[in-house]
């Protein structure tokens, strides 16, 4: 209920109440209904209050027997009848919505599968059948459903994009399903519902909805091996990568690098923003992540590789071609 208010003045980026598919409606239409209810609620007992102060008022006038006998017939139907009566449309209209929103795309029903990885602290995406691996951006194609599949590397995380559906857990051993679907271009974004330890809170994700055609383009190109580096500088970028810890938890795809602890580097550069959106993908940032991992994200599994700054600005550059 909070969530919604405080997103009726701040609406935009991530909000329940800016609904851009059918499960995101029933949820936000769900949350108004019970805005409404409560509302009901509080006004009667406003106008209950000032009944009451009234009639203490005129007590002396009608006796206080008589008092007594009105006073338990509002009791028993503002305290009893009329709560049982909200109580119970409450739970019916939830339920109602609740059944078509809670349930997992059906079999079949969806055009394309995705796996989404929950990782303390980033989301792993795939494409199965693709050749395709990215992290915390998700592109999808506007106007078609698909099939999230969610599962976790470690602890619990919940994938919520609350413009799009409901929350669903990462749990682990227990992949759990939900349709996405945006019935218009744009980006959406997500945050991790679950405290999941010291970076829950940077863990946020986006789903980039595109035109067919703009998806299908960047589903080709993300499933090219990595650019080869061409200036000297980057060459020299890709060669502090392999012989620093870098290529250990790191996957680049065409090249010796096939660590699996930190997100998919096979094409950094295209991304917008870096360590689960905590910043945004620019040179300078980068750089700045790579030197003070600690002091950006405390707490994240990057080490400070304590690079010199020559190293780290050709790995810079190396990585930000990696488009
Ligand atoms: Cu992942 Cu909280």
């Amino acid at each position: 209920m909070l969530l919604g208010a405080v997103a009726i003045g701040g609406c935009g980026a991530q909000s329940t109440l800016d609904t851009h598919s059918r499960p995101a409606r029933e949820i936000a239409d769900l949350w108004w209904w019970m805005l409404a209810a409560a509302v009901v609620v509080l006004l009667g007992a406003i106008a209950l209050l000032a009944v009451g102060w009234r009639q203490r008022h005129h007590a002396g006038l009608i006796g206080l027997g008589r008092l007594e006998r009105h006073t338990t017939g509002l009791v028993v139907t503002f305290g009893i009848l009329v709560p049982l009566i909200v109580v119970t449309a409450v739970f019916a209209i939830a339920n109602f919505s609740v059944a078509s929103v809670t349930n997992a795309p059906a079999v079949g029903s969806t055009s394309m599968t995705i796996d989404v990885t929950g990782h303390q602290w980033f989301w792993e995406v795939r494409y199965p059948g693709r050749g395709v691996v990215t992290a915390n951006e998700i592109h999808i194609p506007v106007g078609t459903r698909i099939n999230a599949v969610l599962r976790t590397a470690d602890v619990i995380h919940s994938f919520w994009v609350p413009s799009l559906n409901r929350k669903a857990d990462m749990i682990p051993g227990y992949p759990n399903r939900i349709l996405l679907y945006a019935d218009k271009p744009g980006v959406y974004r997500g945050q991790c519902a679950e405290f999941c330890g010291i970076e829950h809170a940077n863990m946020a994700t986006t789903v980039i909805a595109e035109s067919a055609a703009r998806f299908k383009a960047w589903l080709a190109h993300n499933a090219q091996p990595a650019a080869s580096p061409v200036t000297p500088q980057q060459r020299a970028g890709l060669r502090v990568f392999e012989a620093s810890s870098c290529a250990s938890c790191h996957t680049i795809a065409g090249t010796p690098a096939h660590g699996e602890i930190g997100p998919d580097l096979t094409h950094v550069g295209g991304r917008t923003t870096l360590a689960a959106l905590t910043i945004p993908n620019t040179p300078a940032q980068m750089r700045d992540w790579i030197l003070h991992p600690q002091r950006i994200k405390p707490g994240n599994r990057m080490p400070d590789l304590a690079l010199t700054a020559p190293d780290a600005d050709a790995l810079v550059a190396y990585l930000e071609s990696l488009r």
